[in-house]
């Protein structure tokens, strides 16, 4: 069972300036709910209760966030206001929160690397809160691959196809596929021109690490745009041992990109958001 799971929360969000030149990204809200609160649901249904952030300077409405506020709890207690707070004092209860710091911004394996002294020797979750998975089917995108790990006990990433002039935004594998949406991955390239992508097949922000990773990524150079990336440690750890992708069911809203942000906001309003 993986009980932690890590949120990479440093990045600048530097596509949505001014919104986020005193605001946390992961804090701008998909209709009533911040980014973040969602990935932090989605990882609370899976059964990872502690959340373990990897934040940086101008981040603390996070820290606040996953705290009560008695000022406001004050305020509001008793009137018919209250029922608002109650979705965020669920998530309070029920997970454990803890935090450190990235100075500098040096890639995602760096922040998850950053992270390790909160997650220490098991296999742990990582979400980038950046992309927006939602299933109305059944179970969400951490929870499927938790289910997948207790059958393979490797390391699993979440991939989707995706169109080739998109290609090179993203992380892209190759291997072998093993039916029900699963590949034994071989191969794995960190933004590639889309004439040199193995695939159509793309990494999304979900991950299934096992611990070994960190003794890799502290070995792994600086690679695309001279960081120090996950793609790259996970393509070492293919290599030596086992790295499984997963085509995952349910939809992915590419929050990172304003159409992608605006989609997301659409979808929740329309078929999930309702006023309480
Ligand atoms: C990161 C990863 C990339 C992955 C993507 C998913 O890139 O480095 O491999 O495909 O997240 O969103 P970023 O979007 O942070 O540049």
């Amino acid at each position: 069972m993986i009980e932690k799971c890590l949120f990479p929360v440093a990045g600048y969000g530097t596509r949505f300036l001014p919104a986020t030149k005193s605001t946390a990204k992961e804090m701008l809200p998909i209709v009533n709910k911040p980014l973040l609160q969602y990935g932090v649901e989605e990882a609370l249904a899976a059964g990872m209760n502690n959340c373990a952030f990897v934040t940086g300077r101008g981040k603390r409405a996070i820290a606040d966030h996953f705290d009560i506020s008695y000022e406001l709890e004050h305020q509001i207690s008793g009137t018919s206001k209250e029922k608002y707070l109650q979705g965020i004092r669920g998530v309070i209860d029920q997970g454990i929160f803890t935090m450190v710091r990235q100075r500098e911004m040096k890639g995602l394996g760096h922040a998850i690397l950053t992270g390790e002294p909160l997650i220490g020797d098991q296999a742990f979750g990582v979400l980038l809160a950046d992309d927006l998975c939602m299933n109305q089917e059944g179970a969400g995108v951490l929870q499927q691959m938790s289910e997948l790990y207790n059958q393979f006990r490797c390391s699993i990433v979440a991939v989707m196809e995706v169109p080739d002039d998109q290609i090179s935004a993203y992380g892209v594998i190759a291997g072998e596929a093993m039916g029900d949406g699963l590949y034994r991955v071989d191969k794995m390239v960190e933004k590639p021109a889309a004439e040199e992508a193995p695939s159509n097949l793309a990494v999304i922000g979900r991950y299934i690490l096992t611990p070994d990773i960190f003794d890799i990524i502290r070995t792994t150079p600086p690679g695309r745009n001279g960081e120090v990336q996950i793609t790259d440690a996970l393509q070492a750890q293919a290599q030596n041992g086992c790295v499984i992708a997963y085509k995952f069911k349910g939809r992915r809203f590419d929050c990172g990109s304003v159409p992608g942000f605006v989609e997301a906001t659409n979808f929740v309003y329309e078929n999930i958001y309702y006023d309480l």
